[in-house]
């Protein structure tokens, strides 16, 4: 019988549309779930939304509408973009659907009938955190804010409560016998060094907010927005439904995949609050870490977010998915940008990935006529090099190191790209036609693709669907055996096709200097494989440093350059002469508010064109993730002033 596999991921808050960092989540749980599948588990993967508390009170009430109509306009946003990123969870429960309810008022029967002191009324005071909806520890607080700088309120409040304290050594039993319990390690250690503190009951109902499940007998309050969500990963199998077949299939729950910020809730509470209802645990917590923009986490509250749907918009969603995937190294945290975005596209994508592919399919359709080349190779190099790699791949993705397991992939292509430069087999085919040779090189490259793509599947899936077709192979045939060497037919029908991943425009798209330089020369494809590596941080001798000639210049003339979004042409005097320069930062300065102001240039770059135009130096900016911000000096000085 298929092994049962039970994912879910957190349930966002609905009170605003889902960021980057939501989605990313979303990804990564439909990557672990497309894997298990093809490797014949039997999988339920659920997500689904947060909807009641204070936040989605608060929001409604901001909008003038009531709370269930901001969720149901919310709602529908999560459903248009998880169909659009080919999420393939099998459910989706809302927290305010009936069968919900049913599932949060039957853990809390269950709680009362088995030790019945464990939820009690009592009255609390204390350091409460609204953004978070908890108390805080004293020790924890410190001018008006708590650790993650929320502000906190003295509130005096007369609570249900649940006997959390009485959990405090089953839950540090608990990890000391289940070490994976939660993941990555890190965060294992900080729950158990939390929890070592000794723990404080928790208050689990609110009176002073009406938008939630009343508690059972009495209706003055409702029941603790957290309490309420953790429970949806329950209810959504039925539990305490008249047919709970599923709940009593399904759970435990193989994987709760959230992220770093929410490890207390599904580590410690959650935990408990089965304990106390004599409901088994979840095998493991798993914890990503935070997308962030400028190294501040990307939040709904501080407005810094990236949308994922006008990337997807135009780079299409395999591109969004591998680049969060392979952007992240799991359990750490991952900036965001425009720009790492195109390097990675390009590099990865367009270059590596694409061009790999449609170099061997051209080949074999114009050497083999239309088709995979007649004969097979059952020894050879890259036979060699795809058996060693795909037990280190499987390892990766069950280890959840998505972006370990791409590394793997791209070292079989680089094994691809240094197989075919060094067998030139376009020189074979003048030599000798399209003999048996030249038929198991061409073979042995597109199996080798095959295997690649069998590999990204789970990432890219509609992407590996198209190339597997145009490889000749039926693309559902990404099942627990397709990793294995052979499975390419031969003298099937191929399709070369245009580039699976077009090129990005990169100077077009972000209008700034620096990316037109990543545009490749002219001349064949390049085919070594570029991996993204950390900025070189040589340090420079002073010497080196006064080779650049950085001046004070004053911008005498500006204009927009026509059909760029971000460059803008600027007349500058250097002391000596006028000269024209071309920076990108259109999307902060206006024409108008340039000329007159004194900034600061490089006088001795070589002369770019830039549209069309020559530019004879560059603007020093401060870049804000793409937003310029112009370095300026005193008005006073004058022009050409040497800068060092
Ligand atoms: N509603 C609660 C979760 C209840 S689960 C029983 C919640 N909602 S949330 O909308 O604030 O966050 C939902 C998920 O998105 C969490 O796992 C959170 O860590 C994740 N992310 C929110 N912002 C994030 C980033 N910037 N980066 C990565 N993921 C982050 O918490």
């Amino acid at each position: 019988m298929a092994k049962k596999f039970y994912i879910t991921t957190a349930i966002d808050y609905v009170n605003d549309d889902p960021h980057i960092g939501h989605m990313y989540e979303k990804v990564m749980a439909d990557v672990i779930a497309r894997h298990r599948r093809r490797m014949g588990d039997d999988v339920w993967f659920l997500t689904g939304t947060d909807e009641h508390g204070q936040k989605i009170e608060r929001a409604a009430a901001k909008e003038g509408i009531l709370p269930i109509e901001l969720v149901d306009r919310v709602v529908a946003q999560y459903h248009e973009l998880l169909r659009k990123l080919n999420i393939s969870n099998d459910d989706f429960v809302r927290t305010t659907e009936p069968r919900h309810r049913i599932g949060v008022l039957e853990l809390i029967r269950r709680i009362q009938e088995r030790i019945p002191d464990d939820i009690y009324l009592g009255e609390h005071a204390g350091w409460y955190c609204q953004t978070e909806e908890t108390f805080v520890p004293e020790n924890q607080v410190r001018d008006g804010v708590d650790q993650d700088g929320h502000p906190v309120e003295w509130t005096t409040e007369k609570n249900y409560f649940f006997k959390l304290s009485r959990y405090t050594e089953p839950l540090l039993e608990h990890y000391r016998r289940n070490p994976d319990f939660v993941r990555p390690r890190t965060r294992l250690n900080e729950v158990v060094a939390f929890v070592e503190q000794g723990l404080r009951d928790l208050s689990i109902s609110r009176t002073a907010i009406t938008w939630g499940i009343p508690f059972p007998g009495n209706p003055d309050h409702v029941i603790y927005v957290w309490m309420d969500a953790l429970t949806n990963y329950i209810s959504a199998l039925g539990f305490g439904s008249a047919e709970d077949e599923r709940f009593r299939h399904d759970w435990p729950a193989d994987v709760h995949l959230i992220g770093k910020d929410i490890v207390r809730f599904h580590a410690v509470y959650w935990p408990a609050f089965l304990m106390a209802a004599g409901v088994e645990l979840p095998k493991q917590v798993v914890a990503h870490g935070w997308w962030l923009r400028d190294n501040v986490k990307i939040s709904k509250s501080l407005g810094n977010v990236v949308r994922p749907h006008e990337i997807i918009d135009t780079f299409g969603v395999d591109p969004f998915r591998y680049y969060v995937v392979r952007e992240m190294v799991f359990g750490q945290d991952a900036n965001y940008s425009d720009q790492s975005f195109i390097t990675r596209y390009n590099a990865d994508l367009a270059n590596d990935l694409g061009n790999t592919l449609s170099r061997a399919l051209k080949m074999s359709d114009s050497y083999f006529g239309g088709k995979t080349p007649p004969v097979a190779c059952d020894d050879n190099d890259l036979l060699r090099a795809a058996g060693a790699l795909a037990p280190e791949y499987l390892r990766a993705m069950d280890e959840l190191a998505f972006s370990r397991a791409m590394d793997v992939a791209w070292k079989l292509l680089v094994a691809v790209n240094g197989y075919i430069v060094s067998r030139e087999p376009w020189k074979m085919f003048k030599e000798t036609g399209a003999d048996e040779t030249l038929s198991r090189v061409i073979w042995n490259s597109l199996e080798s693709l095959r295997i690649i793509w069998v590999m990204l599947a789970p990432v890219m899936p509609a992407t590996a669907r198209e190339a597997l077709s145009r490889l000749g192979v039926d693309p559902e045939a990404i099942d627990a055996g397709a990793l294995q060497w052979g499975k390419l037919p031969t003298n099937a029908p191929i399709r070369a096709g245009d580039p699976i991943f077009p090129r990005i425009d990169a100077a077009a798209y972000m209008g700034e200097t620096k990316m037109e330089e990543t545009k490749p020369s002219a001349g064949p494809p390049p085919i070594e494989t570029t991996q993204a590596a950390p900025p070189d941080l040589a340090r420079v001798s002073i010497e080196q440093f006064m080779e650049i000639d950085l001046r004070v210049a004053e911008v005498r003339a500006a204009e927009r350059v026509p059909k760029s979004k971000k460059l803008i042409k600027m007349t500058v005097f250097t002391g000596e002469e006028e000269r024209t320069l071309v920076a990108g930062i259109a999307t902060k300065y206006t024409p108008e508010e340039l000329v007159g102001r004194k900034i600061v240039i490089v006088a001795n770059l070589e002369p770019a064109r830039l549209m069309g135009i020559e530019s004879n130096g560059m603007a020093l900016a401060a870049s804000i993730d793409g937003e310029p911000s112009l370095l300026s000096v005193d008005p006073n000085v004058p022009s050409g002033t040497k800068v060092k």
